[in-house]
């Protein structure tokens, strides 16, 4: 045996017995003839003591003994002198005295150890993942993602939804992002194409009569990545039958309310709040907003109607939009170089054309350098309908719906950051709702489905379809945690001819709906039940749940910005035999000179 007990779960109930514990070297210390070695597994960490008392083998090993080498003590566990226990650790009142000292293992010198101070930069974290992942922090964040899967499990169970797998290899699905293709060898020239998400194979489930699927499903986008983006990730894939979109938002918070409480130890509210798509733009300019502050966007364009001032006049005569955030006691916080800074993100990141902004003077006042260009009596009516106040900062944006939304929402979120605006322990959960079907691709200047192709829109918006799609709205619902999107899912569309007309919308004609999507259209005419589902971001919940900002370090093994794996290399150049039987030739851009 290795071991009779883990390095966390020696404690007093155990004092005088021998046991055996194997881990990692933590920690050596030599003090004065005395070496201390703290030995640490998954379960915690022991300190082992070796005196000069103890036998001359041991005291050689313990000589030769480093940092993360693999070892194993046998000793009789005993109490720690007083004044030497240590709170903080589950074996903090006992050390184990050695009597033999075993190397199962050496380690060469690491380029930085697991429990140093400062975290190594994030590429050689990557490279050496093995070392990083024995960090406490990770260690920890991967048993919360386990137990958060459990629970999700355990939840659905409970709910009498079936796991079913589905295919890795299988067609393209469209969810917006572009595919990762795998050649077949057999059909030269025809690939398979990586699931972005299971959508259609559950959808056929509902067909089949399997009510209540479920499945933690593997998805692989090719897509630009960010702080909380993979190009493969892990959903909590659900799917139902005869349910509206009250059933499956129910069905989530009940979920939800689980997970805060095991896992955080919160208890929340239900029903989580919901709001719809347009109520969100209007008032906090995007569709995942953060609601653990206030401070929502103001329209002003009615004012600005009535200034001589050419900037907000011109924009409110042309049917566009002036609106503005008070942040709120910022005034002092930002410094006119501050304030240029928040302009140039505005203007680089957005293309506002400008950031017009007020300071509430002590006597109520609006100073600004633009101020006296605005009659006073508009003026009043700014301070008025921002309820400005002494202190406080107000910025507008006189733009496009568009641009004024994405511009004020990132004012927005970094007043909130910059202003200590909510405690970041505190979790906040809702739904926004009834999305519009579609959304117009400036790019391609066509429609594209703002969920998927197969979302069912409200009853009420059938007949919008034909006179003026742009307004329909679908059965949707996205979770959103804290301003991040944690799930989405919609009702979807049960009848062949409505999901035909809305692939036309799309811009499929007959023939090309049947070539990519004749399966499903076939399978709709067979019995399909009304049905609908939703899938959860695992890695972004998890994310949220453990308090961090980055997916990366919520996944074991995870992909760099430019979505290859620094520890195996990947993506790697494969053989020019493994090639040539997939009947494939490789062009290689010529590097620029
Ligand atoms: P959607 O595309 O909204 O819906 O994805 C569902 C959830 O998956 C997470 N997610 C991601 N997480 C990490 N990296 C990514 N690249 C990434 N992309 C998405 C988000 C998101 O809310 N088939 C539909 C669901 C349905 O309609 O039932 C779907 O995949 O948290
Ligand atoms: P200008 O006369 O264009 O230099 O603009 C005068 C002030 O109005 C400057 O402080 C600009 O930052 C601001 N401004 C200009 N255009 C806009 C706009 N579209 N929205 C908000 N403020 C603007």
């Amino acid at each position: 045996m290795l071991r009779t007990h883990t390095c966390g779960e020696l404690n007093k109930k155990l004092l005088e017995q021998t046991v055996t514990i194997s881990g990692w070297v933590d920690k050596i210390r030599d003090q004065g003839g005395v070496t201390f070695i703290d030995v640490r597994d998954r379960f915690g960490v022991t300190q082992c003591v070796v005196n000069p008392q103890s036998n001359a083998s041991v005291v050689e090993v313990a000589g030769g003994v480093k940092r993360e080498y693999v070892v194993q003590v046998t000793g009789a566990v005993s109490q720690r002198p007083v004044g030497q226990e240590n709170p903080k650790l589950s074996t903090g009142e006992i050390e184990l005295i050695a009597t033999k000292l075993k190397v199962l293992n050496a380690c060469k010198t690491p380029p930085f150890f697991p429990n140093q101070r400062d975290m190594p930069n994030e590429d050689l974290r990557l490279k050496h993942r093995y070392l990083d992942l024995r960090r406490g922090g990770m260690m920890e964040t991967l048993q919360t993602r386990s137990r958060i899967i459990k629970l999700m499990r355990d939840y659905a169970e409970e709910h009498h939804f079936i796991d079913v797998e589905t295919p890795i290899l299988g067609r393209s699905t469209p969810e917006g992002a572009r595919d990762y293709l795998v050649p077949s060898r057999v059909f030269k020239g025809e690939f398979y194409a990586l699931p972005q998400s299971p959508q259609l194979y559950k959808q056929i489930m509902m067909i089949a009569g399997y009510d209540r699927y479920v499945q933690v499903a593997r998805c692989f986008r090719d897509e630009d990545l960010r702080a909380d983006r993979q190009p493969e990730f892990t959903q909590l894939d659900m799917e139902m039958s005869f349910v509206d979109a009250d059933d499956v938002m129910g069905l989530i918070d009940g979920l939800m309310h689980k997970l805060a409480k095991e896992v955080l130890g919160q208890e929340i509210q239900l029903p989580l709040p919901r709001m719809t798509y347009d109520e969100a733009m209007t008032r906090f300019g995007h569709d995942a907003p953060d609601l653990r502050f206030g401070m929502e966007i103001v329209d002003c364009t009615d004012l600005a109607a009535k200034t001589e001032f050419r900037v907000f006049r011109g924009v409110a005569d042309a049917g566009n939009f002036v609106r503005g955030i008070n942040a709120t006691g910022a005034a002092s916080l930002f410094s006119r170089k501050g304030i240029d800074e928040l302009t140039a993100m505005v203007q680089e990141d957005f293309g506002a054309k400008g950031l017009a902004w007020f300071r509430v003077e002590e006597d109520g006042t609006l100073f600004s350098p633009i101020a006296k260009n605005f009659e006073p009596e508009i003026l009043d009516g700014i301070k008025e309908r921002m309820e400005a106040k002494p202190g406080d900062l107000l910025m507008f944006i006189a733009d496009t719906w568009e641009i004024s939304c994405k511009s004020l929402y990132a004012l927005r979120k970094r007043m909130g950051v910059e202003l200590k605006l909510y405690d970041p322990e505190q979790m906040h959960f809702s739904w926004i709702t009834e999305f519009p079907m579609f959304e117009h691709d400036a790019e391609a200047d066509r429609w594209v489905a703002m969920h998927h192709p197969f979302t069912a829109p409200r009853d009420q918006d059938l007949e919008l379809l034909k006179s003026d799609p742009s307004k329909s709205r679908a059965k949707a619902y996205d979770l959103v945690i804290n301003g991040y999107e944690a799930g989405g899912g919609t009702i979807r569309i049960h009848d062949s001819e409505v999901q035909q007309q809305v692939f036309g919308l799309l811009g499929m004609d007959e023939e090309m709906a049947k070539d990519r999507f004749g399966f499903l259209l076939d399978a709709l005419q067979y019995g399909a039940p009304p049905h609908g589902g939703i899938a959860l971001g695992i890695d972004r919940v998890v994310m949220l749940f453990c308090g961090l900002d980055n997916i990366r370090d919520c996944i074991a093994f995870p992909k760099t910005q430019k979505a290859s794996d620094l520890m195996t290399e990947a993506p790697n150049e494969v053989d020019s035999e493994q090639l040539a039987e997939l009947g494939i030739k490789i062009t290689k851009p010529t590097t620029p000179t």
